[in-house]
């Protein structure tokens, strides 16, 4: 886990002052960094059953897709606004820098289908508490919620202490 650590790259006051960004593009970068992530994940869901990865756009996509794929999931995107060509259901949502709202198809789900959900990190937890809500309105069954990086700084955690979370690194 150190290894995977290692390779996250820290950026001071991006996107503004006072944030610490925690880049992960130099671990994508990173063949093996990146393939034991996946690896990780898969060995953790691979016998859970799940019908669906939902991954949130953008950094969600990018180890929801590889994850559903290892796992032989299927993969939901949920999106940014005016995104989805479909009917919607909509949930709105604070960041630690802005506000903003995600988007999934109303047939994304079907009810009581088991979804994990996965972001790259966890930081005030808003991002995932306004999946859940999505989740919730389909009525899905969230199986866990799963994080490459949790700030524990940000409590995040305690906003989705409803559900189980899983990080991979703490910060
Ligand atoms: C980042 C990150 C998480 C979210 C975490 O996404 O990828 O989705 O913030 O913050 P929270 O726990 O306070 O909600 P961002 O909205 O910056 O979008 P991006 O993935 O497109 O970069
Ligand atoms: N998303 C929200 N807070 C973040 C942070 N500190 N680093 C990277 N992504 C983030």
């Amino acid at each position: 886990m150190e290894k995977i650590k290692d390779l996250i790259r820290n950026i001071p006051d991006f996107p503004k002052e006072g944030i610490l960004f925690r880049d992960i593009t130099t671990l994508l970068k990173d063949s093996d960094g990146f393939k034991k992530v996946i690896d990780i994940l898969a060995e953790r869901y691979k016998d859970k059953k799940i019908d669906y990865i939902l991954g949130a756009e953008s950094r969600g996509f990018i180890f929801g897709a590889p994850l559903a794929y290892a796992i032989g999931a299927g993969f939901i995107p949920v999106r940014k606004p005016g995104k989805l060509p479909y009917n919607i259901v909509q949930a709105f949502y604070e960041l630690e820098y802005g506000t903003d709202s995600l988007e999934m198809h109303t047939d994304a789900i079907e009810k009581g289908k088991k979804v994990l959900i996965i972001d790259d990190l966890l930081a005030t937890g808003g991002t995932a508490k306004a999946i859940i809500e999505l989740v919730e309105k389909l009525e899905g069954d969230i199986e866990e919620i799963a994080f490459i990086i949790e700030l524990e700084g940000l409590n995040g955690r305690k906003k989705l202490k409803d559900y189980d979370i899983y990080s991979m690194i703490k910060y």
